[in-house]
C-alpha cells in the first residue's frame, strides 16, 4: 500500500487536502492524472447506466437540501450514527464495531461506554447562525433522486421500471477516516435508484403487458439483475474475478434503511473491503418523503388503474474507492525492467496495468532525441494533432527507455517515438504497453488508428 500511495503523490494522482499546512481533516485532493482517471471513471460509470443500461435517465441534484429531507430519511436520527467509545487514557476514540477487544487499540486503556456520534456534516444557510438556519451536507446522493421522483418521472414520461443515475459529493463526518482515500470525510458517489413495482403487483402487470418479460421481474429479481450488472462492471474494467465478492449483510448490520443488502468487496492491500453497495430500500425513501412532505411519490398506472409506491434498488459506490480498487489491482512491479532499455538493469519497474479506458494519460509522444529541431518540431506537430481528442503527454526528456518507464508507471497505454525515418516516411513508432509490440503507423492516419483503439473496447 505505501508504494502505492507513494506513486500516487510522486506521480501527480493523489495529495493531502491543504498540505503545506500540515492536512485537515483526512481530506484528498485528486491532482492532474487523479482528476483525469477520475473522470474516466465517472464518464464509464455515466455511459453505462444511461446509455448501455435502459430505461435510466440521469440528474443533478444539489448539495445542500432541505433539514427535512433529512428528518425524513431518517439520518438526523439513530439510522446514521455510529456507536462511539473513547478511550480513558489517550482519549483517542474508535467505532465499536472495529474493535477486537474492549481495550484501546493504541494504548491499551480502558474504553468509555458506546455513545451515539451522528455522522452529518452541519452548516448554516443565510447570515443568521442559529437553529433556523442549521442545513446539512448531503452524507448520500440519492435523497436528491427521491426528492425529484415525480419531476423526473412526469418531465420525462417514465413508467416503472425506470432508473435514475447520479453522481456528486458526499460528506460524512467519519469517526475513523482511514487508509489513503479509502474512508474520507468528503467523497464522491455514483448512485443509481432503479423504481420498480412491488411483488403483490407483478401479476397484474404481467398480464396486462404479456410478452414483455422486463415487467415480469420482482423487486428480488430486479436485485439480483443489479448486483450481477454490477460486478461485471468491475471485472471488465480489469479487477480480476478472484479479487471480488459479493457479501450477503445480516439484518443486525444493515444501514437503516435497507430490507436487504449486499456489499461488493475488493482484495484491498489491506483487506476485503466495501466498494460498492447493492440496497433493496424497499418503498422507505419514497412513503417516508410522502409521509414528511404530503406530496404522493406514487406512481399511476392508466392501464391497471392502479396507484403505488415504487420499490427501489440501489447500486451505490465511491468514485474515489473505486479508484483505488482500480489502482491497487493495476499495480505490479517487474524485477529487471520490462521496458527496451532497462532490461538489462537491476530495477524494479513500476507498471500500472489498467485498463486503457481508465488510463488518466492516453498517448505519450516523445522525440526520439531532444536535439535534433526538426525530430522536436514533427513530434510537437504530432502532439497537437493529437491532444484535442487524446489525452496526451510530450516528453523529450531522457533516454527513450527511460520515458517509456515513466509512463508506464501511470499506465498509459501507447508511446509514438518520432525518429529520423519519420522525416523521410511520415511515419512514427506505436509502441503499445500491454502488448510491448511496436509497429510503424503513418502519420496520416494515426487519428483513425487510435479513435479505433479507444472505441469502447476492453482495455
Ligand atoms: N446511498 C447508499 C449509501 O450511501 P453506503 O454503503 O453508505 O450507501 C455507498 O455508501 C458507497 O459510497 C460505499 O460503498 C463507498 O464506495 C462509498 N463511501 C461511503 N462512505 C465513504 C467514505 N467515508 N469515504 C469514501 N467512500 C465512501
Amino acid at each position: 500500500m505505501d508504494k502505492i500511495i507513494s506513486l500516487c503523490k510522486r506521480r501527480g494522482f493523489v495529495f493531502l487536502s491543504s498540505e503545506i499546512y500540515g492536512g485537515f481533516g483526512s481530506c484528498y485532493d485528486f491532482g492532474p492524472l487523479g482528476a483525469e482517471m477520475k473522470r474516466n471513471i465517472k464518464q464509464l460509470w455515466w455511459d453505462e447506466m444511461t446509455k448501455k443500461q435502459d430505461n435510466i435517465v440521469g440528474i443533478d441534484a444539489s448539495i445542500l437540501m432541505s433539514p427535512k429531507v433529512w428528518q425524513a430519511s431518517g439520518h438526523l436520527t439513530a439510522g446514521f450514527a455510529d456507536e462511539l467509545v473513547e478511550c480513558r487514557k489517550c482519549h483517542k476514540r474508535f467505532k465499536l464495531d472495529e474493535l477486537q477487544k474492549n481495550i484501546c487499540p493504541e494504548c491499551g486503556g480502558g474504553l468509555t461506554k458506546p455513545k451515539k456520534f451522528n455522522l452529518m456534516m452541519k452548516t448554516f444557510v443565510g447570515p443568521v447562525e442559529d437553529d433556523s438556519s442549521i442545513a446539512y451536507l448531503r452524507p448520500e446522493t440519492c435523497q436528491g433522486i427521491y426528492v425529484n421522483f415525480l419531476n423526473v418521472m412526469n418531465s420525462m414520461r417514465l413508467k416503472p421500471p425506470f432508473g435514475i443515475a447520479q453522481i456528486g459529493k458526499a460528506f460524512r463526518n467519519e469517526i475513523t477516516p482511514g487508509n489513503f482515500i479509502f474512508r474520507v470525510r468528503e467523497f464522491e458517489q455514483m448512485e443509481m435508484q432503479w423504481f420498480s413495482p412491488p411483488a403483490t403487483l407483478r401479476k397484474r402487470s404481467v398480464a396486462m403487458r404479456a410478452g414483455n418479460p422486463k415487467d415480469a421481474k420482482t423487486p428480488d429479481d430486479w436485485f439480483e439483475y443489479w448486483k450481477e450488472q454490477r460486478m461485471n462492471w468491475y471485472i471488465d474494467l480489469g479487477i480480476k474475478k478472484e479479487n471480488l465478492r459479493a457479501i450477503e449483510i445480516p439484518r443486525k448490520d444493515r444501514a437503516h434503511y435497507a430490507k436487504r443488502q449486499i456489499d461488493i468487496e475488493y482484495k484491498f492491500p489491506f483487506g476485503w473491503k466495501e466498494i460498492e453497495g447493492v440496497h433493496n430500500r424497499g418503498d422507505y425513501d419514497l412513503s417516508n418523503h410522502t409521509k414528511h412532505s404530503k406530496e404522493e411519490l406514487k406512481y399511476f398506472n392508466p392501464d391497471t388503474k392502479e396507484k403505488y409506491t415504487p420499490y427501489v434498488i440501489e447500486t451505490s459506490v465511491g468514485v474515489g474507492r473505486s479508484a483505488l480498487a482500480f489502482l491497487c489491482e493495476a499495480y505490479s512491479e517487474i524485477k529487471g525492467g520490462r521496458t527496451e532499455t532497462t532490461k538489462s538493469v537491476k530495477e524494479v519497474e513500476a507498471v500500472l496495468n489498467l485498463d486503457k479506458r481508465l488510463s488518466p494519460v492516453k498517448i505519450a509522444v516523445f522525440p526520439l532525441v531532444k536535439n535534433k529541431p526538426d525530430l522536436v518540431k514533427k513530434a510537437k506537430e504530432v502532439y497537437q494533432l493529437l491532444k484535442f481528442k487524446f489525452v496526451c503527454q510530450y516528453d523529450e526528456v531522457g533516454s527513450i527507455g527511460r520515458r517509456y518507464r515513466r509512463q508506464d508507471e501511470i499506465g498509459t497505454p501507447f508511446c509514438l517515438t518520432i525518429d529520423f525515418e519519420t522525416l523521410e516516411n511520415d511515419d512514427l513508432t506505436v509502441r503499445d504497453r500491454i502488448t510491448m509490440k511496436q509497429q510503424r503507423i503513418k502519420v496520416k492516419d494515426l487519428k483513425d488508428f487510435f479513435q479505433n483503439k479507444f472505441r469502447n473496447d476492453r482495455g
